[in-house]
């Protein structure tokens, strides 16, 4: 695949744009996957690179996991046991890697997991994951950068996150839909991709009550039957689209999606002047006539997310005026401000806070995607720019988004 990716700014996007399944409901499913019995069977997965290393690891672990003719996927465990180790020419690629804790102590009680990898836009600890390991029974020793997480019996328990920290929710999840007794989490994440996991859980036979609350719980079952379900539209992308129109001053429907899981994007998008509205097929976006300025603060969901943090930036980069943003999930995440200076914008950092300041265009440049979300931040400023842009290591954006450059050419962009 291609790694550098070049845009000719300045066209206004027009049309439809149909959103894919959602990345990270999709990946904590692939792993979850594996604790059925019998074929699962994904529908709505996105064929992103993220998602192409899940299943290679699925396999190098001994799990059947193939593409159908009708683009779903199929997992097949074995009946017997899977390898414990997920491997770490594999993992290092993706954090999700890290979901195989979950998914291989709640399938049999070992899991050898490499110390993840994935976007550097944070520390990203694994303490609050471990923390719920061991209180449900199971052994941790890190070593040699694996962590070894062993357990003679599971049993149900109580575990009290410091953070609604996402993968650790759904770690705790995996491990306790088949350990016998009730588990509970309390400051639990609410994200829809935790309520996409339960419901495929439940679907499976789980008894999982409570996903989308701070207070989930979980009373184990002793077989979880394999079944055919489907992925929820991906919100970020769905709003990375939304901003496109945003920023090009253009009118885009964005198609299958789940609006309440926006409502946090659209309520700032509106802020700036765009018009939302909600129609059968999805929701409308138009860019207004000015880019309005408006303050964002990333916080867990329902607060906005810190995955749009970066496509906001760029669009506030263009405001009438002076933007705040504070970043309160990941420390890192403000890479992109260089690039996007690099772009003629004007932003200041000050600690956890960017404080940008509008200027009325932005022109090409040659920049490089620092991360997955970083990298779409640099598509959507290269749309609005004068000249031309090349992203270098566009790889990080083929991470996560399907189909990018076809779905942008058919709204008009000039891209490559
Ligand atoms: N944290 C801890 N200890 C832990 C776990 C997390 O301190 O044991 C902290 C992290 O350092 C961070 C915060 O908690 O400051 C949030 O991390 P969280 O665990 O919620 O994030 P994650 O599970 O690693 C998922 C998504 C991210 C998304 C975050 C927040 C997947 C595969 N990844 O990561 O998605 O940003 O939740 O919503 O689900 C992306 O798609 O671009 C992406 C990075």
């Amino acid at each position: 695949m291609k790694d550098i990716l070049v845009i000719e700014g300045g066209q206004p996007l027009y049309g439809n744009v149909h959103i894919s399944g959602a990345k990270n409901a999709g990946l904590v499913l692939i792993a979850a996957s594996i604790m059925a019995e019998g074929e699962t069977i994904l529908d709505n997965v996105p064929r992103i690179c993220d998602v192409e290393v899940m299943v290679q690891i699925l396999n190098e672990m001994g799990v059947k996991a193939f593409w159908n003719e009708d683009d779903s996927l199929s997992i097949i465990p074995p009946a017997t046991t899977v390898k414990t180790q997920t491997p770490y020419e594999l993992a290092k690629k993706l954090r999700a890697s890290n979901l195989f804790l979950g998914a291989l102590l709640g399938r049999q009680g070992e899991a050898i997991v490499s110390l993840p990898g994935g976007c550097d836009i944070g520390s990203r600890p694994m303490d609050l994951h471990l923390k719920g390991a061991q209180a449900l029974g199971a052994d941790i020793d890190i070593e040699h950068g694996y962590i070894y997480a062993r357990a003679l019996q599971m049993h149900g328990s109580r575990v009290y996150l410091d953070f609604p920290s996402v993968g650790a929710t759904e770690n705790i999840m995996m491990m306790a839909v088949k350990t016998p007794g009730l588990s509970i989490i309390e400051n639990a994440a609410k994200e829809p991709e935790i309520v996409d996991l339960a419901n495929f859980l439940n679907s499976m036979g789980g008894k999982i009550r409570g996903a989308g609350t701070d207070l989930i719980k979980i009373e184990g079952v002793p077989v979880l039957n394999a079944c055919r379900y489907t992925i929820i539209p991906d919100r970020i992308e769905a709003g990375t689209y939304m901003i496109a129109a945003a920023i090009t001053g253009g009118e885009v429907l964005v198609e299958n999606v789940i609006p309440t899981h926006l409502h946090p994007i659209v309520a700032k998008l509106q802020e700036t002047g765009a018009t939302v509205q909600e129609t059968e097929q999805g929701l409308l976006v138009k860019g207004g006539q000015r880019i309005l300025p408006a303050d964002i603060k990333t916080l867990p969901y329902p607060g906005f997310p810190t995955d749009m943090q970066s496509q906001m930036m760029a669009l506030l980069s263009l405001a009438e005026g002076t933007s705040v943003i504070v970043e309160n999930v990941f420390e890192n995440r403000f890479q992109i401000v260089d690039e996007l200076k690099r772009m003629g914008a004007k932003i200041k950092l000050e600690g956890h806070s960017a404080i940008v300041e509008g200027t009325p265009s932005l022109y090409g440049a040659r920049v490089k995607a620092t991360d997955l979300r970083a990298g779409a931040a640099l598509v959507l400023s290269a749309l609005a720019a004068r000249g031309e842009t090349t992203i270098e290591e566009a790889i990080h954006i083929f991470r996560g988004y399907e189909d990018i450059e076809t779905k942008l050419k058919s709204l008009g962009a000039k891209i490559k």
